[in-house]
């Protein structure tokens, strides 16, 4: 194998332009050409093919985003869209391909490279961490970063207008930013997708906390959560328990961007040579990912099929901790 294409696709994540740079680096320390394809699948059927050397990837590693952008791609749900695609990975004579994304970018890969014979290897970057088969993907640590330091300034005002918050974060149908966010910021709940939310649980515990003069509180809800989200939420739980002014903050896009801290730049290089290694030795339609230490391999299949189990010891760890 002498010449391979990386490229990001599904939502962005901090740590893509490290595992870039990874990726490239590696290439060229095994002596073999990198392309970049700009936009994901998008740009794969425009032929939007860039030569990837190694001051293509400097002084990337500390930035958020994507130096080859992102985009999801309804044309590559049809076989023409994917023909086009195979037939500009051809022409540039590509031999194996590096995908940095989530579950929809490594089903497409699964489909498309049985379709062209290219392999591909994936790399989990969404900041969900929602992939089965490796621990923790890239950007979610970032992402968690991101959210407790947000949480610990609504907390200031808060606790200056005696104000319960109701926080929705991302996460689509996984609760993994909202569980260690939630603990990292103290918030007297977490309500996540994947255990059923109690309203008059939640209700409970205000009360508790309410009887103990606890002036403010703070809950974190999942985006995905089966009651609904935060607006929902607040809206349930005031119709019962109104004691306190209630405000809420949809922290949105801010969780995808930021300058990805050292875990993420480390996990992403860590990634990004592995990738290269598995496609040189053969590897193909697997996810590249790092499990209890060890890097992994798991097949797109089954690292897309369902999610890893949520953390019942942190769940509880919330419980214990918001008397
Ligand atoms: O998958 C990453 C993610 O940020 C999810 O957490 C979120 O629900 C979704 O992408 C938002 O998608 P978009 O950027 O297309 O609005």
């Amino acid at each position: 194998m002498n010449k391979i294409a990386v490229f990001t696709s599904g939502g962005d994540s901090p740590g893509m332009n490290a595992c870039i740079r990874a990726v490239a680096r590696a290439g060229i320390y095994r002596k073999i050409q990198v392309m970049g394809i700009r936009r994901g699948y998008e740009g794969m059927i425009d032929g939007e093919f860039i030569p990837l050397d190694s001051s293509s990837v400097s002084n990337i590693i500390q930035r958020g985003g994507t130096i080859l952008k992102s985009a999801r791609s309804k044309r590559f749900m049809t076989s023409g869209g994917r023909g086009q695609a195979a037939d500009h990975l051809m022409q540039h004579g590509i031999e194996g391909v590096i995908a940095i994304g989530g579950d929809g970018t490594f089903r497409g890969a699964k489909e498309f490279s049985g379709e062209c014979g290219i392999p591909f290897v994936g790399i989990p970057g969404t900041i969900d961490n929602d992939l089965f088969g490796t621990d923790f993907t890239i950007g979610y640590d970032t992402a968690i970063n991101t959210v407790v330091r947000a949480i610990d300034q609504i907390r200031d005002t808060a606790n200056s207008h005696d104000r319960l918050f109701f926080i929705e974060v991302m996460g689509r149908d996984a609760g993994f930013i909202a569980l260690r966010s939630g603990i990292g910021s103290g918030a007297e709940c977490v309500l996540v997708p994947e255990t059923r939310t109690d309203i008059d649980q939640v209700i409970a515990t205000l009360e508790q906390g309410w009887g103990r003069k606890k002036s403010s509180s703070i809950i974190v809800v999942a985006e995905g959560d089966d009651a609904g989200g935060a607006f929902e939420i607040a809206k349930m739980v005031n119709q019962k328990f109104s004691q306190y002014d209630t405000r809420v903050t949809i922290l949105g896009h801010v969780q995808r961007g930021g300058s990805p801290t050292a875990m993420d730049r480390v996990l992403a290089s860590e990634l990004g040579v592995a990738a290269v290694d598995a496609l040189l030795a053969g590897k193909r339609n697997i996810m590249i990912g790092k499990l209890h230490r060890e890097i992994s391999g798991t097949s797109f299949e089954k690292a897309t099929k369902h999610h890893m189990d949520i953390n019942a010891n942190l769940l509880r760890l919330v419980e214990i901790l918001s008397v």
